[in-house]
């Protein structure tokens, strides 16, 4: 046993901060993709729900939300670490603009490796398996659904789709309020913490709700373009990536200097621009799986 304050503790408390500071640098934070699964769940068709239901393990009780942040739980453990470029997707240095061939690969240069061509990947598994074509030996799909989902999710994060040279952030260091931490954290966890605190009682079911009657008013009339996808294609990642750096550039990066530090401006700007990204990636979850699913899964009877 380690006393507090003898060298042992201090190694504890070293790694818990490491791990704080390695699990911030992943995806929307847990908030944030619980937010978007559970606005997805609600657009569901009854087709999607029903195989969604038939693919989530049992830990989930039935509900896609709880499960939406598994592949950041796991990226870190060795049989998992190949799953680490596929949470985002970066252009090179000061380019606003995201181009599938020239940006989607890991630092090895491996083609397909990152997150847009994940949500590609795991899309066509999901069909395969609707079509009838589901060999367990090959996939598990219990994984591709929650890599979609979560992947969706962290393709709406603006700094997911950033720039190589600082890796979407994650190398800025600035100040949140009174709080050392990197840019990247701040768009992940921070601005969300904040709002919670701020504005929703600290609950994020009344954030949810809040997304979600804009959805149903303010963004009413945007919502339809949202869900557009190009014909006979089931997933469109790439223009949701395009938007990202778009928005990365016109807002993320924007007024910011390494060691500025943020507070009521960039908070008050950038939080309408988090609410709908949330937003927009859950609607557009919803709408990826129910084209996935759109006629349920075809049973094979012999
Ligand atoms: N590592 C390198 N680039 C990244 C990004 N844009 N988002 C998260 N992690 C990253
Ligand atoms: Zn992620
Ligand atoms: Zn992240």
């Amino acid at each position: 046993m380690h006393r507090i304050g003898d060298g042992g503790s201090l190694w504890v408390w070293r790694l818990l901060i490491l791990l704080q500071f390695v699990s911030g640098i992943l995806s929307w934070g847990k908030e944030g993709h619980f937010a978007t699964c559970r606005i997805a769940e609600e657009y569901l068709t009854e087709d999607a729900k029903a195989a969604v239901k038939e693919l989530l393990p049992s830990s989930a009780g039935g509900d896609l939300a709880s499960v939406c942040s598994w592949p950041d739980e796991i990226r870190h453990s060795y049989r998992w670490r190949w799953s680490g470029p596929l949470h985002y997707v970066d252009t090179p240095d000061f380019k606003c603009n995201y181009e599938y061939c020239r940006d989607c690969h890991d630092l090895g240069g491996n083609k397909d490796r990152c997150v847009t061509g994940a949500i590609y990947n795991y899309t066509k598994q999901l069909m395969d398996f609707n079509h009838g074509c589901y060999s367990t030996v090959e996939y598990n799909l219990t994984e591709a659904l929650m890599f979609l989902s979560h992947f969706v999710g962290d393709v709406h994060q603006p700094l997911h789709v950033g720039f190589t040279g600082d890796e979407g952030g994650n190398t800025i260091i600035v100040h949140w309020y009174g709080r050392k931490t990197n840019l990247h954290h701040v768009w992940d966890n921070m601005i969300i913490d904040s709002a919670l605190k701020m504005f929703y009682q600290s609950d994020l079911n009344n954030m949810i709700e809040a997304i979600q009657s804009n959805i149903t008013d303010v963004w009413f009339n945007d919502v339809s373009s949202w869900r557009n996808c190009a014909a006979n294609q089931t997933a469109c990642p790439d223009p949701y990536a395009s938007e990202s750096i778009n928005l990365a550039c016109k807002f993320a990066y924007k007024d910011v200097t390494p060691g500025s530090t943020l507070k009521n401006d960039y908070f008050r700007s950038r939080l309408p621009i988090v609410e709908q990204r949330l937003a927009q990636g859950g609607v557009r979850l919803a709408a990826t799986l129910n084209r996935i699913f759109a006629s349920g899964p075809k049973v094979t009877t012999t």
